[in-house]
């Protein structure tokens, strides 16, 4: 058997299930190694795309009020993926969603799409991501608004820690599109993070890696900060309420 992570309860001793939740400080090839074969009913992986990263510089935005690290560094660029990353994420995962797809195109077979529009029409910023979904061949397309300062949500408005930060209701979206109750999701680049506090809200197990220490303790703490917030609903509840199509506020983020 595989070591586990610290958070990585089926059990606890009050006899409660908790939802695995964790990110390995690590590279994602490293650890897919030890995985089985077809482990993960879904991975939703956002690899970076380009190696441009390295020359850039980001100032994360002033998020000292919550304790979380501000990022003021060059952004560090760990190399780009290439087929021996997507043969063992087909072979650890059942179905994928790989954001960057476009960058990828000859290693993904899957011609399913979906279409981000981040409604930047009037910027210089990216007006949309495209994700591969294995799924079906079908284009589905999420519009929410993620352009520097301004977001979707501006009442809740998002930290930014992380340089190519997604935003969390994306993620929200996603599962609650593709993924069904139970499956345990992959993310092979966490990055800030958003994906997790993402499957912790709807009450999804979830397995992640970051290879670079700054960026995994930023999210780090930003998962800690987020779930001291405490759990409104349980995990049962979560899932029964997202299937029914019911609102709950915690969606809105
Ligand atoms: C495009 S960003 C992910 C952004 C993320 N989706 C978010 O919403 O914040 C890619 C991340 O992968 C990390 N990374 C790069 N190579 C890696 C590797 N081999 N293993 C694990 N993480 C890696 C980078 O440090 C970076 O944080």
């Amino acid at each position: 058997m595989r070591k586990l992570g610290e958070q990585w309860i089926e059990k606890a001793e009050d006899g409660k299930r908790y939802n695995m939740n964790v990110v390995h400080l690590i590279d994602c090839m490293e650890f897919m190694k030890g995985i089985p074969d077809k482990y993960y009913e879904l991975a939703i992986v956002d690899p970076p795309y380009f190696e441009q990263y390295g020359k850039q510089n980001y100032t994360g935005s002033d998020i000292s009020t919550t304790g979380i690290k501000r990022q003021t560094k060059a952004i560090k660029f760990w190399g780009i993926p290439d087929d021996k990353y997507f043969k063992e994420l087909y072979r650890i995962s059942k179905n994928q969603i790989i954001w960057g797809c476009n960058y990828y195109a000859k290693y993904i077979p899957d011609v399913g799409r979906i279409v981000w529009d981040k409604k930047n029409d009037a910027s210089t910023f990216s007006k949309a991501e495209i994700a591969s979904k294995s799924f079906s061949l079908r284009v589905d397309m999420f519009r929410y608004k993620w352009n520097g300062m301004l977001q979707e949500n501006m009442k809740n408005k998002e930290s930014r820690i992380h340089p190519t930060q997604k935003p969390v209701a994306l993620y929200k979206w996603l599962l609650k599109n593709y993924a069904k109750p139970n499956d345990k999701i992959f993310d092979s680049h966490v990055g800030s993070g958003s994906i997790r506090i993402a499957c912790h809200d709807m009450g999804f197990d979830f397995e992640g890696c970051e290879i670079d220490k700054d960026y995994w303790e930023a999210q780090e703490a930003r998962y800690k900060q987020h779930i001291s917030q405490g759990d409104l609903f349980s995990k049962e509840e979560m899932q029964k309420a997202i299937y029914q199509d019911t609102q709950l506020s915690l969606l809105d983020t």
